[in-house]
């Protein structure tokens, strides 16, 4: 008896060993993906997309559960979200908040939990476009178990060019930017998502995140770190796109915190992985997929 019990007590302890190095992890890699899967009615917007948005979005979820990306941020994920779910696979994935004109159209879909999970509407938006039609803006959450504490925003941001949607989109970064300030100070951050921005736009406001010490993986890893000039002419960019050199809208930035580096790794336009059988796209979007390393500091 006396024997046994000591038997599993060190079995215990070795077990408390194990979680101990486990939580002592010092570095680790994961993948995040931002796709902006066209979800909105499609009596409102077809969103140059052919075929049938219900199979279209089926499709989109089969892929995500077969190529398993650990983190993926969607945007207008509205009115097709059930079917979106219905062939995705991951164990963890946030509620919708709805269709149009109740939801945000942002979810998350992850192999980590999270926590404190919030959607913030935009303060400000511009009429055309449809921005006002629905309660756009940015979500945020706290995955605490992928070794390290990381934060993640989603975001889409004001479309157009008017004088106002550029205004309106500026007012979006200066937003999330400091929701960043106030609850995510020292933290390793990624914001990815539709910022509806190029840097080669005239009134680009993406720029400000660099301002704030956040990277941009494609202009480092694609542009060997040489931000395109505001205001040139943009680099028409197909969809699917036939590589990664034009720019999109649809972005991946990330920091990181006082005692954990991140580094992206690779960046990929991986149209390729949300075809239909015959070729045609899933959505008017590229999706963006980054690979990231950590480490401890
Ligand atoms: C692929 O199939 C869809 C749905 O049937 C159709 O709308 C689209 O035109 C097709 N694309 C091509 C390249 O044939
Ligand atoms: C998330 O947390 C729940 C409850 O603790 C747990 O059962 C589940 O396995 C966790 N899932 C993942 C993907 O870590």
């Amino acid at each position: 008896m006396k024997f046994s019990t000591s038997v599993a007590r060190s079995a215990l302890g070795l077990q408390a060993l194990f979680a101990g190095l486990v939580v002592a992890q010092a570095s680790g890699k994961f993948d995040v993906l931002t796709y902006n899967v066209a979800g909105l009615p499609a009596v409102i917007n077809g969103n140059d997309e052919p075929g049938d948005k219900k199979t279209n979005a089926r499709l989109i979820g089969a892929a995500m559960a077969k190529e398993r990306f650990d983190i993926v941020h969607m945007q207008e994920d509205f009115n097709y979200h059930a079917y979106i779910y219905s062939t995705d696979t991951h164990p963890v994935r946030t509620p919708t908040s709805g269709g149009v004109p109740f939801g945000d159209g942002l979810n998350t879909l992850s192999n980590y939990n999270y926590t404190k999970f919030t959607r913030t509407t935009w303060k400000r938006c511009s009429l055309n476009s449809g921005d006002c039609l629905t309660p756009k803006g940015f979500s945020f959450m706290v995955i605490p178990t992928i070794g390290f504490e990381l934060h993640l925003y989603n975001l889409h941001s004001d479309a157009g060019d008017s004088d106002n949607d550029v205004a309106s989109r500026s007012s979006d970064v200066d937003q999330v930017l400091a929701a960043i300030n106030a609850q995510s100070q020292g933290v390793p951050v990624i914001v990815a998502g539709d910022t509806n921005d190029r840097y080669t736009n005239a009134g680009v406001s993406i720029t400000k995140f660099a301002q704030a010490g956040f990277k941009d993986p494609w202009v480092d890893l694609i542009k060997n770190g040489v931000y395109p000039t505001k205001g040139a002419t943009a680099d028409p960019c197909p969809n699917p796109a036939p590589n990664n050199e034009c720019e999109i809208v649809d972005k991946v930035l990330y920091r990181s915190g006082d005692s954990v580096t991140l580094t992206a790794t690779s960046f990929n336009y991986v149209p390729q992985d949300f075809l239909q059988s015959n070729g045609s796209v899933l959505s008017d979007h590229n999706p963006v997929l980054v690979n990231f390393d950590w480490v401890k500091k």
